[in-house]
């Protein structure tokens, strides 16, 4: 096995843009677990599927197929042989990935791609249930967590200097909503693996959060 390091946390909490910026000081390849989940609730979201129906989320799991590549780095996920990295990061999709990911026959797939991918390269992963069930022997695990306050604040600051409209109170509701499920799930919930680190970064700029983690990782290796 390679240099594996498992990212966990509620949404929100940084870790992906964390993960990215550590892969590029260190040399990792950076594996998004989340935007394979949310391929597999864009493709459900297309073909119209209910997505509270449980058997009929697993009856089309089969039709989903979802690979990665890396292209100078970046993380591209086709779909059926379509690149849909365009597609991923909005907020209907990130909702449906919560509500289907907790679906055995959706989760199956997917840690097999993330396992392969661990086994073939040293990565940074982040995820909800890397430390606990993808890479329980990775080297590093770290838990990263913010209070919902920042994170709905840190998404709202997102959205504002996009120009899109929004309202902090149905931000915070929805991130606290997500967690919810993310962490009582029956499958894979998101908890802290025993022998993770925890790094809460309410009160840490992006800068002292990286340095922090490149650290840990430096110590790790
Ligand atoms: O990290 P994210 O917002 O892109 O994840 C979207 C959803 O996917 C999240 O609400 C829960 C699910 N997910 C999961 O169940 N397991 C993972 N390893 C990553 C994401």
């Amino acid at each position: 096995m390679g240099f594996n390091v498992a990212i966990d946390g509620p949404a929100g909490a940084g870790k992906s843009t964390i993960a990215k910026a550590v892969a590029k000081e260190l040399n990792l390849i950076y594996v998004d677990t989340g935007a394979m989940y949310r391929a597999v609730a864009l493709y459900m979201l297309r073909e119209g599927v209910n997505l509270t129906d449980r058997e009929a989320v697993a009856g089309k799991c089969p039709e989903a197929k979802v690979t990665i590549r890396y292209q100078d780095g970046i993380q591209v996920v086709f779909l059926n042989g379509e690149n849909v990295n365009a597609y991923l990061r909005t907020e209907e999709v990130g909702e449906a990935a919560s509500v289907i990911s907790p679906i055995p026959q959706v989760r199956k797939n997917m840690v097999a791609l993330q396992k392969s991918l661990a086994a073939e390269s040293d990565c940074i992963m982040d995820g909800r249930d890397i430390g606990t069930c993808v890479l329980p022997d990775a080297q590093l695990k770290i838990y990263l967590t913010a209070s919902s306050d920042v994170r709905a604040r840190r998404r709202y600051d997102e959205l504002a200097a996009k120009g899109e409209p929004c309202d902090f109170q149905k931000i915070k509701a929805d991130i606290e909503d997500r967690d919810y499920r993310d962490m009582h799930r029956e499958e894979s919930p998101l908890r802290q693996a025993e022998d993770a680190v925890t790094v809460d970064t309410s009160d840490m700029t992006v800068q002292e959060v990286q340095a922090a983690i490149i650290e840990l990782c430096r110590r790790a290796r």
